[in-house]
């Protein structure tokens, strides 16, 4: 009896299950209803009693081996196939997808490094602001038109304190009071209006302010500036051209037109046979406005500008409807080079 024991052990031992089949095999023959142990056990009664009560323990024992080494076998089989065999670390890995930039931010990239070739750096400032700084340091009456609630998303009811800043101009002011000329910044972001959505208007939109200070600061200054900003971002053969205009915060103030890049000038839908198209205002600060950020006006003068990205990205990419820029449509999204 001992011996038939220790050969079903060794027998155990030599068992080898590759799979799950082979795995059953070794249930039904060690483990099921009509095992190999369950016949010895059923032979015990022919063991002298002397001896019954090792022999006993010794097949309850080769019992329990037999339980362990399938547990042991069913877990080794089971993660060698969730795993190992599953597993391919010669395969490729698979493609991520690359998103591409907004084309807004890839305008908006391209105007803050145009400008930094002749150092001016980047300001930043609030979109929340208060009346001051959006409108009147920026020489705006207290009657002014823009205040209006038609233009203006007001933060609280009843009062005209807070507002979603209607342009970028008010970074100037924040500029201005907190650096001492020398001043050359652009200060990009994006402003609010309270205009009715379309193809041609949106209630927020995005805007580069310029700022310029310093003693002997001319028109002609600004005027080559401009001229720089539109060879770069339009090709060396863009002209501009400046048509008088009114801003409060700038004295004298213009509007600046560059050729019309999709006809060459020549006369086209887009810039409705003109030959021009409008890109940005302008102007010399005004000297109320270097005071109110307490500037002295008489040693120092300087120009400002601003323009429209949404304006610069339609004149690039030619496209018409602001819209686009803010629906996130992926068939329009995916058409601009990322750059990246
Ligand atoms: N703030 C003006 C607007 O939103 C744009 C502008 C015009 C800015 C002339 C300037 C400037 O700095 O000098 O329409």
């Amino acid at each position: 009896m001992k011996e038939k024991i220790a050969e079903i052990v060794k027998a155990i031992s030599n068992e080898s299950v590759k799979n799950t089949e082979e795995l059953e095999r070794f249930r039904i023959k060690y483990l099921g209803s009509k095992n190999v142990i369950k016949h010895l056990f059923s032979e015990l009664k022919n063991v002298p009693n002397e001896s019954k009560k090792e022999v006993g323990q010794l097949l309850n024992g080769l019992k329990n081996h037999a339980q362990e080494q399938f547990d042991v076998i069913k877990i080794k089989l089971e993660n060698s196939s969730s795993e190992e065999s599953v597993i391919d670390t010669s395969r490729p890995g698979d493609q991520i997808e690359v998103g591409s930039r907004h084309p807004l931010s890839l305008v908006r990239s391209e105007i803050i490094e145009i400008f930094d070739r002749i150092g001016f750096t980047v300001s930043e400032g609030p979109e929340i602001e208060d009346d001051w700084h959006n409108f009147s340091a920026l020489n705006f009456p207290p009657e002014h038109p823009a205040r209006d609630m038609q233009d203006t998303f007001f933060i609280e009811k009843g009062t005209n304190e807070m507002a979603l800043r209607t342009h970028t101009s008010s970074v100037q002011v924040r500029v201005m009071e907190n650096e001492k000329p020398p001043i050359r910044t652009i200060s990009p972001g994006r402003v609010y209006r309270n205009e009715a959505i379309s193809a041609r208007a949106h209630c927020f939109f995005h805007q580069v302010e310029g700022l310029y200070i310093d003693k002997d600061v001319s028109f002609a200054d600004l005027k080559q500036t401009l001229l720089y900003f539109a060879q770069e971002m339009f090709g060396e053969k863009a002209q501009i051209r400046l048509r008088p205009s009114y801003f409060p915060f700038t004295e004298p103030s213009a509007e600046v037109d560059v050729s019309c890049t999709i006809c060459n000038s020549k006369g086209c839908n887009v810039c409705k046979y003109t030959g021009w198209l409008e890109i940005l205002g302008c102007g010399m600060v005004d000297p109320n406005v270097l005071e109110s950020s307490n500037i002295d006006s008489k040693t120092y003068s300087g120009f400002a500008f601003g323009m429209g990205v949404e304006r610069i990205a339609q004149l690039k990419y030619r496209v018409n409807d602001l819209r686009l820029y803010s629906e996130n449509d992926i068939r329009f999204l995916k058409q601009f080079t990322s750059g990246i």
